[in-house]
């Protein structure tokens, strides 16, 4: 049997508001298994990014608990990593600089951590612009710096809200595919935001459709098409289909 990693149990956050406390996560239960790729797929404003922000632990549940291989998520660390749609990058270190950051705080010898992050760089289709600034590449570009940064942290998760949102649409379907090698290269276990069905079938083994706020688990679908996919595959479109008109 497949090892659960990600554990949460009737897991809610309300806020305070002028207007009263308003429930946004509504006593979500949720397992995730090793190296799954789950979808968490939902409406503008239904709450996926407060899921993100709890699931990693940068914000405490209102009630309810979140568990990372048996143990009380209670805060952020290294061995969650995640990638938001707005991508920080250092502007004032290179691209070999920012991969390599993670095990540079932690110290590893240089030498080493500079494999490592060559690896990820290599990786991610970055070769040649080691030494280049942020400010000189494009979108997607910065996205694969973001990646190869997370990965290089070695996380024992990878928390993903949206990263290709910002992207136009040519931009956004080539990121998926490297996306998905990457995922199948590097085994880890991801939980992936998205509000894009197409994008969410792309990539993942299980989607989880999120209700609109107060937000719960409406239903959840197991995916078992072969990878890589094909976007215009007669049962991708077919579920596509289906998803869309009960959750579109
Ligand atoms: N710190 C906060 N205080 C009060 N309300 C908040 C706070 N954070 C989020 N919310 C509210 O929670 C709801 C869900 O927000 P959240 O950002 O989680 O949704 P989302 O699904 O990620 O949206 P989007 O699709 O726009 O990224 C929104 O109505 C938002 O205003
Ligand atoms: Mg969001």
């Amino acid at each position: 049997m497949e090892k659960v990693i990600l554990r949460c149990r009737e897991l809610s956050k309300s806020y305070k508001t002028p207007s009263g406390e308003k429930c946004i996560i509504d006593g979500i239960n949720l397992d995730v298994k090793e190296n799954e790729f789950v979808v968490l797929f939902g409406p503008g404003q239904c709450g996926k990014t407060t899921m993100i922000n709890l699931l990693s632990g940068l914000e405490p549940p209102s009630s309810g608990t979140v568990e990372l291989n048996g143990q009380l998520v209670t805060g952020p660390g290294p061995d969650k990593g995640v990638i938001y749609q707005t991508i920080a990058l250092f502007p004032w270190l290179t691209t070999m600089q920012n991969v390599e950051y993670g095990p540079k705080v932690r110290g590893m010898p240089k030498k080493q951590r500079r494999e490592r992050a060559q690896h990820f760089i290599d990786l991610v289709g970055l070769q040649g612009f080691e030494h280049v600034y942020p400010i000189k590449l494009s979108g997607g570009m910065k996205q694969r710096v973001g990646i190869a940064r997370v990965y290089c942290n070695d996380p024992f998760i990878l928390f993903m809200d949206e990263p290709f949102g910002a992207l136009d649409a040519q931009t956004r379907y080539m990121m998926q595919e490297e996306l998905g090698r990457i995922s199948r290269q590097e085994k880890r276990t991801v939980v992936f935001v998205t509000n894009n069905i197409e994008e969410a079938l792309y990539l993942a083994d299980r989607i989880i459709v999120m209700e609109n706020c107060p937000s719960k688990i409406k239903e959840e679908y197991v995916i078992p098409l072969p990878h890589p996919r094909d976007y215009m595959d007669p049962e991708f479109l077919r579920l596509r289909k289906e998803i869309s008109a009960s959750h579109g």
